[in-house]
């Protein structure tokens, strides 16, 4: 089956096309991070509006490039949630539109599903169970993954995401918006080992995570020092970021016996958590699958794909079910 994904839910627009038989066709990416850049931060309504102008250009830009026609599609899926409710409607409206005129289905996608099953866009994909180190702009999580919507949470942040504490040091330490891809080429510049940095929940005995406090040493510390040891102050926040996060997913892997780790989310683009990971994972017999570099963050070909397993599996299933007990206010509205 041909799925058309779309992703709109915060500063990109992306748009896909997977087939179930033959892989990823194409895939556009419109990044409106230059538009937000002025404001220090992602403004929902310019955000809503942009998203407008350009999911029909890139949509009929995948299809040229693969040579394909809307007639060739067999689903259309889209970012349901979570994230910006306008930027979420243009994806969910442009998608559930076409649908409904091609008269084939629509499904909506979770947005973190789609990072999660990222990696599987691969040649070489990981099979299931795997453990899931979920790291983005808005979610710190770790999972176990036993298929297609069998997730068992193993822990998560209790306050700022791991992308959200890049972001927040980055803009301490002056670098602008969006931080961490900017933080971590400061960072390849400085020594880590100049200042040190608490490891927060590091022995925890748990998988959850903690990175505000993190954020408040960095404060501290550049008041102390200034902005003219950027560069030594950014690779002492990567450094014990790294560390947190690598070590409580191998924990989480030893735990539930799992020796396949995937990473995914915008953090999962970070050149010192790749090396770190792999190197330490191996030493344990763990093997480590990253998605393509261009699908660490946002994009419309996680979406296709998330969509094409559900629309798979709900055509396959020929069984229904009953529900003996049901609240009448919990229907949909229509
Ligand atoms: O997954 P994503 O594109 O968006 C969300 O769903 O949140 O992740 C964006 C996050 C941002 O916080 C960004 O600063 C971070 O991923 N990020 C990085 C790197 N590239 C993107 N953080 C650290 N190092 C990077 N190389
Ligand atoms: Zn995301």
């Amino acid at each position: 089956m041909l799925v058309l994904g779309v992703e709109s839910s915060c500063d990109e627009t992306g748009v896909a096309l997977y087939d179930s038989a033959h892989g990823l066709l194409a895939h556009a990416l419109y990044s409106q991070i230059a538009m937000h850049a002025d404001y220090g931060g992602v403004v929902p309504e310019l955000a809503s509006r942009d998203h407008i102008r350009r999911v029909l250009p890139l949509t009929r830009q995948v299809l040229a490039e693969s040579g394909r026609t809307l007639a060739d599609l067999g689903g259309v899926a889209y970012t349901q949630g979570p994230g910006l409710a306008g930027a979420l409607l243009v994806g969910a409206g442009m998608a559930r539109a076409l649908a409904y005129a091609l008269g084939i289905p629509a499904v909506g996608v979770h947005h973190l599903e789609g990072h999660l099953l990222s990696p599987l866009i691969s040649d070489t994909p990981p099979e299931f169970p795997f453990v899931a180190l979920l790291v983005s702009g808005g979610h710190t999580q770790l999972m176990l993954v036993s298929g297609v919507g069998r997730y068992t949470l193993l822990g998560e942040t209790l306050d700022d995401a791991a992308g959200e504490a890049f972001d927040k040091t980055a803009q301490l330490l002056g670098l602008g918006y969006p931080g961490g891809p900017a933080l971590s080429k400061l960072a390849a510049t400085g020594d880590a080992d100049r200042f040190k940095l608490p490891r927060p929940m590091l022995n925890s005995g748990d998988f959850d995570f903690s990175f505000s406090g993190l954020k408040t040493a960095v404060l501290t510390l550049v008041r102390k020092q200034g902005l003219a040891q950027a560069a030594d102050i950014a690779a002492a926040f990567q450094a014990a970021a790294v560390e947190v996060l690598v070590s409580k997913s191998l924990a989480a892997c030893q735990h539930s016996g799992a020796t396949r780790l995937v990473v995914a989310g915008g953090v999962g683009a970070n050149a010192q958590l790749r090396e770190r990971l792999t190197r330490e994972a191996a030493a344990r017999g763990i093997e480590v699958f990253y998605p393509r570099l261009e699908f660490c963050t946002d994009n419309g070909a996680m979406i296709a794909y998330a969509g094409a397993q559900r629309l798979a599996h709900a055509n396959r299933d020929l069984t229904f079910a009953v529900k003996p007990r049901w609240e009448l206010a919990t229907l949909d509205a229509v």
